[in-house]
């Protein structure tokens, strides 16, 4: 294995240069203390790049991101850009990266940390000690599908308005079975449960999810404990009790709205990282990137006021799957935990009670003090 660790920065929009500037301070000290060393190069992407270059993402920015080892993202979008067309959307960018680097296992873990268990807006009891994985399909379905657009219904005089808006739904076998054994994979390495959610009551291609995910099962990992619900049923069950489920698999459009809704059981969308992972490079290590879930926050950026957490967990994420530091990542994810255990909070974590919240180089600061201690 090479020892370089490449990496492409890109802050994006709101706050996600803010976040990320912690990051930086987090790879700093692992530079200093741990020996590792990284070669860092910094970009534009979102909104940042359409106001520099009147594209989300510019071609050379998607090159340098096809080469590094590891992309860490912040977040994109913001109210400036809402008119904008589809087209150059600050997201466009982010989707681009995603599918051109063909990113399709977006792991999203959801774990309550003791000390917030009391600041979800679920009771304690239901949420302490939850630790689940969703594996969010991220290169298919709704979110590529075509046809797709917005245009005249002209052979129905009946509709008021006379337009029509089209997505289109649509999973080949091979899409499914490759996600699928990513999930099954890291069900394997964790409790040996996994649940895939999809709407085959309803939908062709939440049937051919279901066929798939169970051919992949019954050939390859018999001995994972596979159960399917519908993706609804599942909503229901994550904030009923979601501590039932360990590794969950579902596709695109549910694995985003189903992950937000895991990121609340844990107190802060502030807290959950994520790992977008593509099939192995030359060098061995996965095609990646690495990002926070929250987004870009537009109503708090600039005032110091952003939680780093999530920004630096994908970062122990980027140090576990993209350069095999498992110890580093437990090490960095400590820090984040002794830290909360102390009552540092960003404004976000201060719950009902109150207190004084620290501001994001504060919390980056201490982290890098529980790393150093
Ligand atoms: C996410 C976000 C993105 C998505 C947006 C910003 C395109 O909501 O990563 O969950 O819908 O995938
Ligand atoms: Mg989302």
């Amino acid at each position: 294995m090479p020892d370089s660790h490449s990496l492409l920065i890109l802050p994006g929009d709101g706050i996600g240069p803010e976040v990320m500037a912690e990051v930086r301070k987090v790879i700093g000290w692992f530079e200093d203390n741990r020996g590792l060393s990284f070669a860092v190069e910094q970009g534009l992407v979102g909104g940042c790049a359409y106001d520099a270059h009147g594209t989300p993402l510019t071609d050379e920015t998607m090159a340098r991101a096809q080469a590094v080892d590891a992309v860490l993202l912040g977040a994109v979008g913001g109210p400036a850009y809402d008119d904008l067309d589809f087209s150059v959307k600050p997201e466009r960018g982010l989707l681009r990266l995603r599918k051109e680097m063909d990113l399709f296992a977006n792991l999203r873990p959801a774990q309550c940390f003791d000390a917030l268990a009391d600041f979800s807006s679920l009771k304690r009891e239901v949420v302490a000690g939850l630790d689940i994985l969703i594996v969010r399909e991220l290169t298919s379905g709704v979110y590529f599908g075509e046809p797709r657009g917005i245009h005249a219904d002209d052979n129905n005089p009946d509709n008021e308005g006379g337009r029509v808006g089209v997505n289109t739904q649509r999973y080949t076998s091979g899409e499914i079975r490759r996600v699928a054994r990513a999930a099954f994979d890291l069900a394997k390495k964790r409790s040996g449960r996994l649940c895939s959610m999809e709407k085959a009551n309803v939908m062709e291609s939440g049937v051919l999810w279901r066929e798939e995910v169970q051919w992949v099962h019954d050939n390859e990992y018999p001995e994972v404990e596979l159960t399917h619900m519908y993706a609804d049923n599942g909503a229901m069950q994550l904030v009923r009790n979601p501590r039932q489920f360990d590794v969950i698999v579902t596709d695109n459009l549910f694995g985003d709205l189903l992950s937000d809704a895991a990121a609340m059981l844990t107190g802060s969308l502030g807290m959950l990282p994520s790992a977008s992972l593509g099939a192995p490079m030359a060098n061995g290590r996965p095609k990646a990137l690495y990002e926070p879930v929250h987004g870009s926050a537009p109503d708090i950026a600039g005032q110091g006021k952003a939680n780093p957490i999530a920004c630096i967990l994908s970062f122990a994420m980027c140090l576990r799957y993209s350069f095999d530091k498992g110890a580093e990542a437990d090490m960095l994810e400590a820090a984040v935990e002794k830290v909360l255990a102390e009552g540092v909070r960003t404004a976000d974590l201060l719950g009902p009670k109150g207190g004084t919240p620290v501001s994001t180089a504060e919390m980056g600061d201490r982290i890098i003090a529980a790393l150093s201690a």
